[in-house]
């Protein structure tokens, strides 16, 4: 989608001379940065960015964002429960998708104290499908812990901020910078990729030490006046701009100062290390009908999606009908013939990427049914379930369900 293809008056901010001594400065950083091993930050701190390229930055980067930013609900507020909410969930989602869950959200859990006086299995329904449920819990019991300790009033500094439960130093700058306009930095993934392409910063973004620095760097960019502003707007013109692919140089307001560009090798940054392949997980999922509905499970405390229900499923290299009916009968004590789907099913986690078998039976009565404690599994209740909107449950449950019929 194309956002902001209109004329780019920053263009004519400088004269030519001054921007060529603009990106010249942006390259000298860049050379630093380039030289040797990762700075020790002391005489010759790279992150001392020139205050001429500093400025030049701001000046071109507020009324390109003011122009060309996403209507997104929560930059109507200053709410910094609002404020909050949205970047928890803006963490791995996708604009379009965060939308409808947090108006819902909002509607539901209005503010602090109603989200700290809420069941956490309400929360993980309002949450549901949008994934990486720990984001919902952590929510949960920052609210809670806001509740107690601050007498339900947000903590104003980074500082405070920082000390909540699930709260991380992106997420703690987003709201410190937006909400509370503290002069201090966010560095997600967008802001990685602009800042390495701007300053030409050729190491390995995975090193905990190059993380080290980009942070020093946001720092010392962010201003005083609008940090907020200028934290989104980083982050917009990464989003929108300054894509991973195919980047949209000819609209970028910083087109001009930017290192990569002059070089010709946006598309060589940020340098990555290379990822091991990821492990390929086998699970068989088991969907049993009755009169009473069909067999749900709920996931332990502490490990992947806790608190969820989902059919039961079983991770077995070669999963066969007999096989998985044995695990099933061992598990539930309840003895079915399975058939397997013809539907298979994929789903990427961070780390691994799990590979879904269905299986498929029927009981004629709804047998009573109880987890067998002496079998290890991920489960700690099971239940024949009707209403599948009646308990928390992921979007992949979801699918499976659709896919079962
Ligand atoms: N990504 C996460 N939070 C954002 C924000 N406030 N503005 C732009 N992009 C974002």
């Amino acid at each position: 989608m194309l956002w902001c293809t209109k004329i780019r008056p920053w263009i004519t901010q400088n004269s030519p001379s001054e921007i060529t001594n603009l990106s010249a400065a942006a390259h000298s950083v860049a050379h630093y940065i380039r030289a040797g091993t990762i700075p020790q930050m002391k005489s010759s701190d790279p992150a001392d960015i020139p205050s001429a390229l500093k400025n030049s930055i701001h000046k071109r980067l507020a009324p390109w964002f003011q122009r060309c930013k996403r209507p997104m609900p929560w930059r109507n507020t200053s709410d910094p429960y609002a404020i909050w909410l949205s970047e928890v969930m803006l963490q791995q989602t996708q604009v379009a998708t965060v939308e409808p869950y947090y108006q819902r959200f909002l509607q539901h859990f209005p503010d602090i104290d109603s989200l700290a006086a809420a069941p956490l299995e309400e929360v993980l329904k309002l949450w549901a499908g949008l994934g990486y449920y720990r984001r919902a819990r952590s929510l949960h019991r920052a609210a809670q812990f806001i509740a107690s300790t601050y007498h339900s009033v947000f903590p104003c500094t980074y500082d405070q901020i920082l000390q909540l439960p699930g709260i991380g130093p992106y997420t703690a700058g987003a709201i410190a910078s937006i909400a509370f306009r503290e002069a201090v930095p966010v560095l997600d993934g967008n802001v990685m990729r602009v800042l390495t392409r701007l300053l030409l910063i050729q190491h390995d973004i995975a090193r905990p030490q190059t993380r080290k620095l980009l942070w020093k760097i946001a720092g010392s960019l962010v201003p005083n006046k609008n940090p907020g502003d200028f934290n989104q707007a980083m982050m917009e013109l990464g989003a929108t701009v300054c894509t991973p692919t195919r980047p949209r140089c000819e609209s970028c307001p910083l087109a001009t100062l930017c290192a990569a560009r002059r070089e010709h090798l946006q598309h060589r940054f940020p340098v990555r290390q290379s990822k091991s392949a990821t492990p390929r997980i086998s699970v068989a999922a088991v969907i049993i009908r009755s009169p009473q509905g069909r067999l749900m499970a709920r996931r332990k405390p502490g490990g992947l999606w806790e608190h969820l229900w989902e059919f039961p499923a079983f991770e077995l290299v070669r999963p066969t009908a007999a096989g998985v009916s044995k695990h099933f009968f061992a598990l539930t004590g309840l003895r079915i013939k399975l058939k397997r789907h013809p539907a298979t099913l994929a789903h990427q986690l961070t780390h691994r990427r799990m590979e879904y078998t269905l299986f498929t039976g029927r009981s004629l009565s709804a047998a009573k049914v109880e987890l067998d404690a002496k079998i290890a599994s991920p489960y700690d209740a099971v239940r024949w379930i009707t209403d599948m909107t009646s308990v928390p449950k992921s979007r992949l449950t979801e699918k499976i369900s659709a896919l079962a019929g």
